[in-house]
């Protein structure tokens, strides 16, 4: 599997039509190819007034098409290839193009390529905010999505017009992970799993804290990876520099406590709950509600436990149908202590990670770990990306759950 999830060998096309933002699907075009789609280009003619199809030619390899009429066109060529690809990807969309496939127009390649579509559809509409906002255009949406298409909400910001709105379309690296998103295969569509990411953060006093090393990069992974499966992800996560992967519910929290109420609250209705958060166990029993100032002399800062939060939904667990899932983050005696662990909570599986190495554990981009099961099994894994790594431990928790029914 790539890290764009499973892309390579697919095969999609990029509609472009006659707005500003044509410019961005060059990029976009760019992007795919590097991902291993096989890419093919349809423009409208309005479209090439603001990118010359050559633009497209050289990106994609592929020639690009949009006068239905060119004698380079091959006749068939407006059904098949709506029919022969993956995914079709309109970007940017106007309000135009938008009406035409609300309404079934077909007067040009691109129009009628849709008409004739089988493939998924994803429209990414960018328009000035006006336009985007009015009823017709508004109406002409909600048909296409009730046509089954894809609509992705455009961004908001500054337009070429200068005016200030949504409108925008999305930067070429959110449509990848939406078409990634399309692309891959929907195997957890029937699950919502809770995910725990990055350090909790304890005050010492209101300008310092106690936390840990860790980055939330196995986490968001993990949150990534399962919304892109189709699975409806919640991610409860520390303090981290990373933004939440799209289509997940992000719930932000500083303090252990702050965790474990979301935990909690948010954990009810899910079928898989994966911890792979480092939870600071011990916080300042007494913080100072004033800044702590400098004297000269040493002074101790008395530590109390954290509750557990992973032992406490462990506790409850007893014979439900909830997969739990713990980490083990282990300088020494790996499996003996992620054993214990796994027992003492409870858990379905745990992932022991040797976080002594330097190319596996806190904030590194791969990871090495070895999985404990509940009956006993242990399965060691290799050295991988944290990506590659959460596609892997899905498929663990999709084989569990397939086994508990
Ligand atoms: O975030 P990264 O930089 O990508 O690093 C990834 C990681 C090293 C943090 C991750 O792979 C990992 O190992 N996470 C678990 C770290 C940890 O806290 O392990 P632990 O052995 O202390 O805890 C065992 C399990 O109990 C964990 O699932 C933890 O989330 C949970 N726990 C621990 C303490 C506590 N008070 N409440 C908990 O729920």
């Amino acid at each position: 599997m790539d890290e764009q999830g499973q892309m390579t060998g697919k095969k999609v096309i990029v509609g472009v039509t006659g707005g500003i933002a044509a410019y961005k699907a060059a990029e976009l075009v760019r992007l795919l190819v590097r991902s291993g789609v096989n890419t093919h280009v349809a423009m409208t003619e309005h479209a090439t007034k603001f990118v010359a199809p050559l633009t497209f030619e050289a990106l994609s390899g592929n020639r690009v098409v949009w006068d239905m009429w060119s004698h380079e066109t091959s006749p068939m060529d407006h059904i098949h290839w709506g029919q022969e690809s993956d995914l079709v990807v309109i970007a940017p969309a106007t309000a135009n193009f938008v009406a035409k496939m609300a309404n079934g127009m077909g007067d040009d390649f691109l129009s009628t390529m849709v008409l004739a579509a089988t493939a998924k559809i994803l429209v990414c509409p960018a328009m000035n905010t006006r336009m985007y906002m009015n009823g017709a255009v508004q109406r002409n949406l909600r048909e296409l999505k009730d046509l089954g298409m894809v609509v992705m909400d455009p961004s908001a910001g500054e337009l070429a017009c200068r005016t200030e709105g949504p409108g925008r379309l999305p930067e070429p690296e959110e449509i990848m992970d939406r078409i990634s998103m399309l692309l891959s295969t929907q195997d957890l569509a029937d699950l919502k799993i809770l995910i725990t990411a990055g350090p909790t953060r304890e005050p010492i006093d209101p300008v310092r804290y106690l936390t840990n090393r860790s980055s939330g990069k196995m986490g968001f992974a993990l949150a990534g990876a399962a919304a892109m499966r189709g699975a409806k992800v919640v991610l409860v996560s520390g303090p981290t520099s990373l933004c939440p992967p799209s289509g997940v519910t992000f719930a932000p929290v500083n303090t252990t406590e702050e965790m474990r109420r979301e935990v909690l609250d948010r954990s009810h209705d899910c079928d898989v709950v994966i911890k792979a958060a480092a939870v600071l166990d011990y916080r300042p029993k007494n913080p100072s509600e004033r800044k702590i100032k400098k004297e000269n002399r040493s002074f101790s800062i008395e530590l109390e436990p954290t509750p557990d939060i992973l032992a406490e939904l462990g506790s409850g667990n007893r014979g439900g149908r909830r997969i739990l899932v713990g980490f083990a983050a282990e300088t020494n005696d790996l499996l003996a202590n992620a054993k214990t662990k796994l027992k003492k909570k409870n858990l379905d599986m745990i992932v022991a990670n040797d976080v002594s190495r330097t190319d596996a554990g806190f904030d590194t981009e791969t990871n090495l770990v070895k999985v404990v099961y509940r009956g006993g099994a242990i399965e060691d894994l290799p050295l991988m990306s944290k990506r590659q790594l959460a596609d892997c431990l899905l498929d663990r928790i999709r084989k569990i759950w397939e086994s508990a029914k």
